[in-house]
């Protein structure tokens, strides 16, 4: 069935697929279906070799503004743990391949914890960053309040939590919350290019070396160094890892295949 609130889009650049959160009027605040389609379409594309990076935009106005408060202003606590809306954002943090944020407009709430689930972040000069939900009498719930404190410290993180102040892109840069900005013009533009540089690399590397980045976020110093160095000896099974290092040997560009 064709989701409603996605559209996928193949091959915008070599190995680089691009997912967009299309419920415009609502600032493509994330409903259950959404999310459910989002968490559908980035299993897939996990699955498909023709893909080796995902770019996940909305448009020029909003990545999101957040969970969509209408769908869960009248839900009580039980309704909300039946429901269990968070088995789909785990089933999103377990997406192995790069994903690229594009973000232009708001990244409220829910939008900038999906936003922060990405491994790089792409942004207009017009993007705005927050954690409103403390205005709605509750606090973030699905990350903002963990992956925020560890993108820009606990300063800014207290003060984006508690008074709901939202950040500019510019201050967000500073933060190191974003990898850049650009002109609003060109902010997809600007993320499917780092997407294509990301995929040119070899797609069992780059998911390894995605892997051993997150794990350094639940893990000691000493764990994380040992995690990274089994993925590091295991890519040495890799073909890509012959053809890596040959190209670099005969100087020509490696290609990798993947395997
Ligand atoms: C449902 C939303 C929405 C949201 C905007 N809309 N955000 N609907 N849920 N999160 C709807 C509005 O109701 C409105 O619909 C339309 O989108 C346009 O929004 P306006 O408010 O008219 O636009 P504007 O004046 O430009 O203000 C933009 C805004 C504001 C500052 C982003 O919409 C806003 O504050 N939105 C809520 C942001 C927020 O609190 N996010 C956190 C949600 S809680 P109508 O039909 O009236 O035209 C959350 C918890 C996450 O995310 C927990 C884990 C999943």
């Amino acid at each position: 069935m064709q989701p409603e609130f996605i559209i996928i889009h193949q091959q915008v650049a070599p190995f680089v697929a691009h997912i967009q959160l299309n419920r415009p009027k609502e600032l493509n605040a994330l409903n259950l279906q959404l999310m459910g389609e989002l968490r559908d379409a980035l299993k897939l594309l996990d699955a498909d070799d023709t893909v080796r990076v995902i770019v996940l935009s909305g448009n020029e106005k909003a990545f999101a503004a957040g969970a969509d408060i209408k769908q869960m202003a009248g839900k009580s606590a039980m309704d909300m743990y039946n429901t269990d809306q968070f088995s789909t954002w785990d089933a999103i943090k377990k997406i192995k391949k790069p994903i690229i944020a594009a973000v232009s407009g708001f990244a409220l709430g829910g939008g900038c914890e999906l936003m922060m689930l990405c491994d790089m972040i792409v942004a207009s000069e017009t993007a705005r960053f927050g954690q409103p939900e403390i205005k709605l009498g509750v606090m973030p719930g699905a990350g903002g309040t963990q992956r925020l404190t560890r993108a820009v410290g606990k300063a800014l993180a207290m003060e984006m939590v508690l008074t709901g102040r939202f950040i500019t892109a510019a201050e967000a840069l500073q933060a190191g919350l974003i990898n850049r900005v650009v002109p609003e013009e060109l902010f997809l533009q600007e993320a499917i290019k780092l997407a294509a540089t990301t995929a040119a690399m070899s797609p069992i590397a780059l998911k390894m070396a995605k892997e051993a980045v997150l794990k350094t976020f639940d893990t000691s110093l000493e764990e994380g160094l040992h995690f990274e160095r089994k993925n590091f000896y295991l890519l040495f099974a890799s073909e890509d890892q012959k053809e890596g290092m040959q190209a670099f040997i005969d100087k020509r560009a490696p290609e990798f295949k993947g395997k």
